[in-house]
């Protein structure tokens, strides 16, 4: 069975731009989109950006009708009460938020995130009715130990135990070494992993759920580098870091079939 999967381009803005930056740079995006005749059926595209940004987008998004999605870059495993500083998925719902990015290597490292707390949000992003962009990789020091499909592979099981990823699910391969490090992973490596990951899928929740799932890259990823990723049968798009705060750049990302010819 032939399964068609939409392209996906996602911005995590990370800690970048404020509420006033960020209307501008959606709205810049999308005349740049616009003028461009972006067909959003060779890509969809979300941008992530701070929690304090998010009401802002959405209210330009809706005033504008902007056929661009959004959501947090991360969420509590709780719905409600005393968690200092958490926001619970019920209030990036609200926001209309569409996906929520869980599981960073950034949230594993600094903020000390296990897998089990990986789970516990992607279960609360399902409560929500938001759809997990759950990140997987391993360090530089895992490729050299376990080769490179070990590590995300176990993550991604960790993170799905108990999870019906028919509810909806994209999956980001972000290997930890090319994050911001301006040295990506090779396409072939991409797909190795994404292949992997699938066929876990595949067994965790059923060929059809792995067969619709989108799989995304991370790492290092620009207009130069996209559409050999994408070219790739198991790579679906890209999280996108630095170069998500590039309109160009970003707008480029975006139309990666249009512009080489993919
Ligand atoms: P870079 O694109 O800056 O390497 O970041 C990737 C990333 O962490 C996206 O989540």
């Amino acid at each position: 069975m032939a399964v068609s999967r939409t392209p996906f381009i996602a911005g995590n803005w990370k800690m970048n731009l404020d509420h006033l930056q960020a209307i501008a740079f959606v709205q810049k995006l999308a005349w740049s989109l616009a003028d461009a005749k972006h067909d959003f059926a060779d890509a969809e595209v979300a941008v992530f950006p701070p929690f304090t940004d998010i009401r802002s987008v959405q209210t330009l998004v809706s005033a504008d009708d902007l056929p661009i999605a959004y959501g947090g870059q991360d969420l509590s495993q709780h719905d409600s009460g005393a968690y200092t500083g958490e926001v619970s998925g019920a209030f990036l719902a609200k926001l209309d938020c569409r996906y929520v990015i869980i599981g960073h290597s950034e949230r594993r490292t600094l903020h000390g995130e296990s897998d089990a707390d990986v789970n516990a949000k992607v279960k609360a992003a399902h409560r929500h009715g938001l759809i997990p962009v759950l990140c997987v990789g391993e360090t530089a020091d895992d490729l050299e130990q376990h080769g490179a499909s070990a590590v995300p592979v176990a993550q991604l099981r960790a993170a799905l135990d108990g999870v019906d990823a028919g509810k909806g699910l994209v999956v980001a391969y972000e290997p930890v070494w090319a994050i911001g490090s301006g040295k990506a992973a090779t396409p072939e490596q991409a797909q190795q992993v994404a292949a992997a990951l699938r066929a876990v899928l595949g067994e965790i929740a059923g060929d059809e759920v792995a067969a619709s799932t989108r799989i995304l890259y991370g790492g290092s990823v620009k207009a130069a580098n996209i559409a050999s990723f994408l070219r790739e049968p198991d790579v679906d798009g890209a999280l996108v870091g630095g170069a998500s705060l590039d309109l160009d750049e970003f707008s480029s990302i975006v139309r990666f079939k249009k512009h080489v010819g993919a």
